[in-house]
This record gives C-alpha cells, structure tokens and sequence, in this order.
C-alpha cells in the first residue's frame, strides 16, 4: 500500500481555505494539517489536525513545516485587501513576500512541493483574457507583491505550482469574510443600496472549483503556471446583477459606477479573465458555470440558516 501523503494549508480559515481543507479531509491516503492564525474558525473540526501558523512568524514556518515534512504545502494565506495594500505597504509586504520566501526556505529542507495562490491582477488589464506566458505588469502595490512572490518561487528552484486565479465567490463558516456574490446577497436581502462598477470585467470562480484545482496540483506536483477561473468573462455590474436575478432580490438597489467615479484608493485592470485551457488540460479543471456556482452558493447558504 502507498504511503499516505500529508499536505499542509495555510490560511485555512480564509474562503479559499476552507473550501481545501473540506474537500482534502475527506480524500482516501491524504493527511491533511490545517493552519491559520488564531483558532480555528472552521464549522467541522474532525478529520484532520490544526495547527495555529502565522506565516509572517519564520521561525513558526520552519518549525510546522519540520514537525510535519509535508509533501505538499497548499498557501493561501495573504493580506488580500487590495486598498488595505495601498496604505499598509510593510504588513502586505512581510505577509504577501517574505512569508513566501520563509515557506520556500523551510520547503527546500524537506523536498516539499509548495503550491501557491496568485492574481489576475499581475496584469494590467489591457488586453484579457490572459494566458500564462503574458507578460505582468502589476497597477497596485498588491499585485505588486503577489508578481514579486511569484518570481521568488520561479527563481528558487523549487518544486512549485503558481496557481493565478479571479474573484473567489462562495459560502464561509463563520461568515468572517465576504466577496461579491455574499455582498451582493446580503446587502440587497437588506434593502441597502450598492455601488458596483460597470467598467471592469472579471470572471468569477467557484471557491470549490479552485479548491479542486489546488489539491489536483499538490497531490501531482504540478510545475509551473496555471490560469484557473470560471470560464465567462462579464463586468462586475452584470455578476451582481445575475446574482440578484437568481436570488429574485430588487436590483433597483444597485447602483452602477465607472472605476473613475468609484475612486478606489489601489489601481484595478480593466478587463482580466483568463485562458484557462492548460488547467483544464493538467488540472482537470472542470469550473462551474456561473449559475450552477449560485445554486450551490444558495443550498449552502439555505443549510447554514437551518
Ligand atoms: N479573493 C479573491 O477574489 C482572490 C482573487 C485572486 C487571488 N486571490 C488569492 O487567493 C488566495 C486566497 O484568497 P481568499 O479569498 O481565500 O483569502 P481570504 O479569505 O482573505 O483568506 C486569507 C486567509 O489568510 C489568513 N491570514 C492572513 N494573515 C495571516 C498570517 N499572518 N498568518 C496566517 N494566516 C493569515 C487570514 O486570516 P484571518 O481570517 O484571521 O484574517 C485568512 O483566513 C490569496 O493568496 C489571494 O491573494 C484571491
């Protein structure tokens, strides 16, 4: 019988997270080590070990990484605030590089593949939707760093999968974090009024579907770049407006803005969206459709308030 494999998650409270360590607790020959920092947030804690890790701690990072010799490290933790970014430059830089560089350091010690979490927002968004072998030019200080931790990982020679991926929608426990399709959701259950912006384009993807495509590239040691997303391309106004169209709420609540008017604090590409025929190819990327991930969105949503 093969030995069973043991891959560690960062940020496992986070929506990405969550949706890993789900699916990998349940994975026949698979050990699976939770980690985030603090406690641990998530609804089900059976099926697999927790451990408190704040990756920006290095001598945290070696010492998890050492007790557990993963195979694979699955990283998602990140400061992944865009405009928090902007105005707190030394947190995202200690959270969105130098803890990717202490990871790759502890992983070369034990031979563990390290697979790790980028953004379509590496690209300036003038020319979507992207292939891999595009060339970045980051807008913000946020992608700024998620492009310098991909070049770490690409200069260090270590085994490694750079996964880029686009709007992360989808249910978490503890309701600690939001994104667009919850937003859209809640805010309009509320009868409150959002402002949503109709000039920059995005394809949304399912957090389990990339959940998927994350544990396929640490149990297969993929290498290198892959563009994993859903597969349709649409502004963000038209997201919330299908969302609140199969939700059957009042769209009269929201309002369109141009990026200009909105004015966010960090710079965002105008039109992303990826290629993603290479994952679907080595990952055996199979995404959702946009309206198959709200019906799952919606009977998750229906279980948690039962
Ligand atoms: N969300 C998107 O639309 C999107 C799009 C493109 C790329 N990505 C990338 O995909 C990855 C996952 O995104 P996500 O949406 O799942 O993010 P998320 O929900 O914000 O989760 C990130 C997790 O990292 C944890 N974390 C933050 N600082 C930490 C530290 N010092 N030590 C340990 N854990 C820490 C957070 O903990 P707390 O919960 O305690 O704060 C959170 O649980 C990120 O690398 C992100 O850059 C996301």
């Amino acid at each position: 019988m093969s030995k069973k494999k043991t891959i560690l998650v960062t940020g496992s409270n986070g929506l990405l997270g969550q949706k890993i360590i789900y699916a990998l607790k349940d994975i026949q020959g698979v050990f699976c080590i939770s980690t985030s920092r603090g406690e641990n947030r998530m609804r089900i804690q059976e099926g697999y070990v927790y451990e408190s890790l704040d990756i920006s701690d290095e001598t945290e990072v070696q010492r998890i990484i050492e007790k557990y010799k993963p195979d694979a490290v699955i990283h998602t933790a990140a400061l992944t605030n865009v405009d928090a970014c902007e105005s707190r430059r030394e947190e995202a830089k200690r959270l969105n590089v130098d803890a990717v560089a202490f990871l790759i350091a502890a992983c070369k010690k034990y031979n563990t593949h390290l697979v790790h979490l980028s953004t379509d927002f590496v690209f300036d968004g003038e020319k979507g939707p992207y292939v891999e072998s595009d060339i970045p030019r980051p807008l913000s200080y946020y992608a700024e760093t998620k492009f310098q931790a991909e070049n770490l990982l690409l200069e260090s020679g270590l085994s490694s999968t750079i996964i880029r991926t686009i709007i992360i929608y989808g249910v978490v426990d503890d309701n600690s974090r939001s994104n667009v399709v919850l937003w859209a959701v809640n805010s309009l259950r509320d009868k409150k009024t959002i402002t949503v912006i109709n000039d920059q384009f995005r394809s949304p993807t399912l957090a389990e579907d990339l959940a998927d495509a994350c544990i396929h590239a640490a149990l297969n040691q993929s290498q290198g770049i892959y563009h994993v997303s859903g597969r349709e391309l649409m502004c963000i106004l038209d997201i919330v407006k299908i969302t609140a169209d199969y939700f059957q709420l009042d769209s009269s609540y929201i309002k369109s803005v141009s990026s200009a008017e909105l004015n966010q604090p960090a710079r965002r590409p105008a039109v992303t969206g990826f290629i993603i025929e290479k994952a679907e190819r080595q990952l055996d990327f199979r995404p959702h459709s946009f309206l198959d991930g709200l019906a799952l969105v919606k009977k998750q949503l229906l279980l948690v308030a039962h």
